[in-house]
């Protein structure tokens, strides 16, 4: 991560392009998701700096527009699964992690990962990719049932793990099983 001043920089450039990108929805989805990474970060000893700017670009290909996605992700040659098939407007995921390095110049890996899988997840995620999954899952704007129980488990007892089984069970119903 950069030294503290140009990050709050780096911050504030973000918030303001992705204020003009997304809906204010899901700009306000973002900001909560950023700030419940950064404290779900304290609660599994992981860098709070890296999980907040995970967290705050993991929407930026957001859209509802299902040509676009499918448009800009077959522009870069991302793989259409029978998922991204039949349902494109997941490809927001894989196509946000080639959006933070383009337009954002995100060049971290782990960083872009975790924005890639945070909404169907893979086998073997590393501890960021578990705490955006989780994290844009269960913010507090979330009101489902899974993601009330998900902040409840991680405020008392941290266990992450236990948080990634909780959504990978209700992904799985949802969208088949994924990983
Ligand atoms: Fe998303
Ligand atoms: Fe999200």
């Amino acid at each position: 991560m950069p030294a503290k001043k140009n990050r709050t920089n780096l911050i504030s450039k973000f918030q303001a392009a992705l204020k003009q990108k997304l809906t204010a929805e899901k700009y306000r989805h973002s900001l909560r998701t950023a700030d419940w990474a950064k404290e779900i970060a304290g609660f599994c000893n992981y860098d709070p700096d890296t999980a907040y700017l995970a967290g705050l670009l993991h929407d930026c290909a957001k859209t509802s527009d299902a040509g676009y996605l499918l448009a800009q992700a077959q522009k870069r040659r991302i793989r259409l699964t029978k998922k991204y098939r039949e349902n494109p407007l997941l490809l927001h995921s894989p196509l946000g992690a080639a959006l933070a390095r383009e337009e954002f110049g995100v060049t971290d890996q782990k960083i872009l990962n975790a924005i890639h899988y945070h909404t169907l997840g893979r086998a073997k995620m590393v501890k960021l990719e578990k705490i955006i999954y989780v994290a844009d899952y269960s913010e507090p704007g979330r009101r489902s049932p899974a993601a009330r129980q998900i902040r409840r488990l991680l405020r008392k007892t941290g266990d992450l793990n236990q948080a990634v089984k909780i959504k990978k069970e209700t992904n799985a119903r949802k969208f088949g099983e994924t990983a």
